[in-house]
C-alpha cells in the first residue's frame, strides 16, 4: 500500500519504491505540517522533524504567538497574510480588499488510481500503478476549500500534486496566486538545477549554489518558453550523475509558470511551482472551482541520472498517449531547410523520390503551402491550399507521395493570424488586442484569442477540412511568437487576468479535439523550435521539435539538456544541411546522423543536392535507426560524458530494460593532444552478463565494461563519431 493514514500519530504517508513522504496534522486546528521527504523509511512518528526548522516548535501553537508558529512551520500548501512570510501557494483577495488565507484540515480520502484533471494534461495511472491521497483543507472565514491531491506511483519514485480550489462562500473571491505544489525542507547544501536558454539554444543546463533569498525561473511569454523550462531540481552540492540526493519538480503545463527555491531564516528551503502569479488573477464566483495544473515531483537517491531515468519512465508510460506511444516513429524528410517558402509540387516530389529511394518513410510539407504565403508576412489563418504552388492540391501531392511508399505529413500554425489574411480582414477581434493599441507584431503575425470557443471553432473547422481532404498522417503544430497585448474582446475587465490560462486551456481543448477526430494522427508540437517543449505538450504529442538549431555540435548540448528530463523518444532530431543554416559550421554527414539517431530521426535538407557518397550513407543510417532506435526509445538512458562540460567529447548510452543490449553514441568533437586512450566507464549493464563490443569484437563482463571501462576509439580530426553496440553473448 503506498498511501496510508496513521490515526494515532495523525500522519499521512506516501511511499514509492525508494522514497517516503510524511505529512502531519499539527495543532488541534489541523495545520498541514510537512514532516519528511527523502529516502524510504519505516517510521510514521517523525513529527520531531518539524523542530529541525522551527527550533522551538511544540505540537500546539502558542496562542500568544501565532505569528512565530506559522512563520517557520514547514507546511504543505501555504496561504498568506497570517504569519507565513515565505512564498504563498494560495493568495486570495476578498471583495473588500482583504488579502489573507490560512488552510486547515477538514477531511481526506485515499483511493487507488489517479483521476484525470478536467481540461488539463496530466500523468495517468490505474489502480495497479498508483494511489492517491486527497486532503481537503479550508479557510472557514473565506468559505474557501482546497482539495490537495497527491498521487504516489508504485514502481517509480514519483509523487504528482495538484490543487483544486472551490469557493463555498457567498461572495465572489479573487485568486491572485494558485500554485500547484510546495516542498519545505531543511537545507542540505543544495545546488539548484534549471534549464535556461533562448531561441536555437534551448535547455542549457544551469547549476548554481542555492543562497539566501529567492532563486526563481519563470515564463510570462504565454508559453513555457525557450528561455526557461518549467523545471527545477535541488541537488546536493556533491551530487553527480550517479550519486547524491536530488529533489525535482516539473510542471505539466505549457503556459506561464513559476519555479522558485527560497532559503529563508533558519536555513529553511521552500521550493514551489505553479502558474506564474504576476500575470494571473482568477475570479471565483460562489460555487466556482479552479483546478491547478499538475506538478511532478521526482526524488532520487541515485544522483542526477537516477532523476533523469525516473522522469523518462514516467513520461513514456504515464504521460504520452496514442497509437505512437510505444511504436517506432517514422523516419521523415522535412522540406523546411531544403526549400523554405520556395517550392512547388515538382520540387517536393523530386525530394520525395530521392527520399523514397533511400528508404525514408514520411515526407513532411512545412510552412508555405496555404493562402498566398510566399514569405512569413501573410496568410496565417487562411488554411486553404495555394493551388498556384500545388496544382491538384494536397490530395494530388499526398497521393504521389503515398505511391512512392511514403506517408505524408503537414505543417500548421493554428494559434496565429497574419494581419494580411482574409481571416483578419473579416475578424480583427479574433486577435489578442488591447483596445486603443495597434498591437505588437512578432514575425509579422498576431496571436489568435484561443480562449474563445468561436475562434477555436473557426480555425478547427479549417484544419479539419484540410486533414479530411487527403491522406495526412502527421501534423506539425507550430507556434512562432510569444503572447503580447494580452486582452480579449470576449472577457469582462475583471476577468482579463484569466486570459493567459484560458488561452492554454483553449490550445489543449483544440489538440484534444484533433486527436479525437483523427485518432491515428502522429502529432508533433513545435514553437520556433523547442519553445514549448514541456510535459503538457507531451500529453498530446508524443514528440516535439527540439530546436531550430540543427547544427550537430550545438545540438549535443541542446539534446543533453532536453534529455535531462525528457525521454529520447520525444525529441525531434534531423540531419540538416551544411554549412549549418544556424551557425555556418560544417560537420560530416555521418556525424550529423549519429547526433540525430537517438531521437525521432529524420532529414531536413535538399536530398537532391547530396553528394553520391552522402546519399549512399542514408540506407545504413536508416538501418541503424530501425535496429537500435528501439533501445534509445525504450531503454534506460545514461549520460556518460558531456561535451559542454569537457569541451572534447560527448557520450550517451541506452541500455535495454532486459540489459541484453546497450548502444553507445560517442561523438568525438575536438581533437586534443593525448598520449593515452580515453577509457570510459559504462553504466547500467548487468555485471554478470558477458557483452560483445561491435567495435572490437571483444567479450567482457558487464562488470568489466562498467568498472574497468571501454576504450574509446582513437579518432583523427574533429566532429567525428561512432555508434558502439554491446550485445549480450549467449553462454
Ligand atoms: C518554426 C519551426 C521551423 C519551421 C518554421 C516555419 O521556426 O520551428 O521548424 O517549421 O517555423 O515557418
Amino acid at each position: 500500500m503506498s498511501v496510508s493514514y496513521n490515526e494515532k500519530e495523525r500522519v499521512f504517508r506516501l511511499d514509492t519504491p525508494g522514497s517516503t513522504y510524511l505529512i502531519g496534522l499539527v495543532d488541534e486546528e489541523g495545520f498541514l505540517g510537512h514532516i519528511y521527504y527523502g529516502r524510504r523509511i519505516p517510521d510514521d512518528n517523525m513529527q520531531y522533524m518539524l523542530r529541525v526548522c522551527s527550533g522551538n516548535y511544540v505540537p500546539f501553537r502558542d496562542k500568544g504567538d501565532q505569528v512565530s508558529f506559522l512563520c517557520d512551520l514547514p507546511t504543505e500548501y501555504p496561504g498568506c497574510g497570517l504569519g507565513d512570510f515565505r512564498e504563498s501557494c494560495l493568495r486570495v483577495e476578498t471583495k473588500s480588499g482583504a488579502r489573507a488565507c490560512g488552510l486547515t484540515y477538514v477531511s481526506h480520502r485515499i483511493f487507488g488510481g489517479k483521476p484525470a484533471l478536467p481540461g488539463l494534461p496530466a500523468t495517468y495511472g490505474g489502480e495497479q500503478d498508483c494511489e492517491t491521497l486527497e486532503l481537503t483543507v479550508r479557510d472557514a472565514v473565506l468559505g474557501l476549500t482546497a482539495r490537495l491531491s497527491y498521487t504516489a506511483f508504485e514502481k517509480l519514485d514519483v509523487i504528482c500534486r495538484s490543487a483544486q480550489i472551490e469557493n463555498n462562500g457567498g461572495e465572489s473571491l479573487k485568486l491572485t496566486a494558485a500554485l500547484s505544489a510546495c516542498l519545505d525542507m531543511d537545507n542540505r547544501d543544495f545546488d539548484v538545477l534549471t534549464l535556461h536558454g533562448n531561441w536555437a539554444y534551448e535547455r542549457m543546463i544551469g547549476r548554481e549554489k542555492l543562497g539566501w533569498g529567492k532563486y526563481r525561473v519563470s515564463s510570462n511569454r504565454g508559453i513555457s518558453s525557450a528561455q526557461e523550462q518549467p523545471f527545477m531540481a535541488l541537488a546536493e552540492h556533491t551530487a553527480t550523475q550517479s550519486q547524491g540526493q536530488v529533489y525535482a519538480m516539473n510542471f505539466v503545463y505549457s503556459g506561464n509558470f513559476l519555479a522558485q527555491a527560497e532559503m529563508s531564516q533558519q536555513e529553511q528551503i521552500r521550493m514551489v511551482m505553479g502558474i506564474e502569479p504576476e500575470s494571473f488573477g482568477w475570479r471565483l464566483a460562489p460555487g466556482g472551482v479552479f483546478q491547478t495544473p499538475e506538478v511532478v515531483m521526482v526524488y532520487s537517491s541515485r544522483g542526477i541520472g537516477g532523476m533523469t531515468r525516473t522522469f523518462h519512465d514516467l513520461y513514456r508510460r504515464h504521460l504520452v498517449r496514442g497509437p505512437y506511444k510505444d511504436r517506432p516513429r517514422p523516419s521523415l524528410i522535412n522540406n523546411w531547410e531544403a526549400t523554405y517558402f520556395d517550392f512547388d509540387t515538382e520540387k517536393l516530389l523530386d525530394i520525395a523520390r530521392t527520399a523514397a529511394e533511400s528508404g525514408i518513410e514520411m515526407m513532411v510539407l512545412d510552412d508555405g503551402w496555404f493562402g498566398r504565403r510566399s514569405n512569413d508576412r501573410s496568410s496565417l489563418g487562411d488554411w486553404t491550399v495555394n493551388e498556384e504552388k500545388l496544382p491538384g492540391g494536397l490530395k494530388y501531392l499526398s497521393e504521389q507521395i503515398n505511391a512512392l511508399g511514403m506517408k505524408f505529413g503537414l505543417w500548421f500554425e493554428p494559434e496565429m493570424i497574419s494581419p494580411d489574411s482574409d481571416l483578419y480582414r473579416a475578424h480583427p477581434d479574433y486577435a489578442l488586442q488591447i483596445p486603443g493599441r495597434s498591437g505588437s507584431l512578432g514575425r509579422w503575425q498576431k496571436v489568435l484569442d484561443m480562449s474563445r470557443q468561436d475562434v477555436r471553432d473557426c480555425v478547427y473547422a479549417q484544419l479539419h477540412k484540410i486533414l479530411s481532404s487527403a491522406n495526412i498522417e502527421y501534423v506539425k503544430w507550430d507556434m512562432n511568437r510569444p503572447l503580447t497585448d494580452v486582452a480579449s474582446f470576449a472577457l469582462d475587465g475583471d476577468r482579463q487576468g484569466e486570459l493567459h490560462h484560458r488561452y492554454v486551456l483553449g490550445v489543449y481543448e483544440m489538440q484534444e479535439r484533433l486527436l479525437r477526430d483523427f485518432p491515428n494522427l502522429l502529432l508533433e508540437n513545435c514553437a520556433s523550435g523547442g519553445g514549448r517543449f514541456d510535459p503538457g505538450m507531451l500529453y498530446y504529442s508524443p514528440q516535439i521539435w527540439t530546436s531550430d538549431n540543427t547544427d550537430a555540435i550545438d545540438r549535443l548540448r541542446i539534446q543533453e539538456g532536453t534529455a535531462l528530463i525528457y525521454p529520447l523518444s520525444t525529441m525531434g532530431a534531423h540531419v540538416a544541411a551544411c554549412p549549418s543554416h544556424t551557425n555556418s559550421r560544417s560537420t560530416p554527414f555521418a556525424t550529423r546522423a549519429l547526433v540525430s539517431l537517438p531521437g525521432c530521426f529524420g532529414y531536413e535538407l535538399d536530398l537532391t543536392r547530396l553528394t553520391p557518397e552522402e546519399k549512399a550513407m542514408i540506407p545504413g543510417q536508416l538501418e541503424d535507426y530501425r535496429k537500435y532506435g528501439w533501445v534509445f526509445r525504450t531503454g534506460d538512458y545514461y549520460r556518460l560524458a558531456s561535451y559542454s562540460e569537457n569541451g572534447e567529447y560527448d557520450a550517451l548510452m541506452a541500455v535495454s530494460k532486459d540489459k541484453r543490449i546497450a548502444v553507445l553514441d560517442y561523438i568525438h568533437v575536438m581533437s586534443r593532444e593525448r598520449r593515452k586512450t580515453l577509457c570510459l566507464p559504462l553504466e547500467g549493464l548487468d555485471g554478470a552478463i558477458l557483452y560483445r563490443s561491435s567495435e572490437t569484437g571483444e567479450v567482457h563482463s558487464g562488470a568489466a565494461w562498467m568498472y574497468g571501462g571501454l576504450m574509446l576509439p582513437k579518432m583523427k580530426g574533429d566532429f567525428l563519431g561512432k555508434l558502439i553496440v554491446l550485445e549480450a553473448v549467449e553462454t
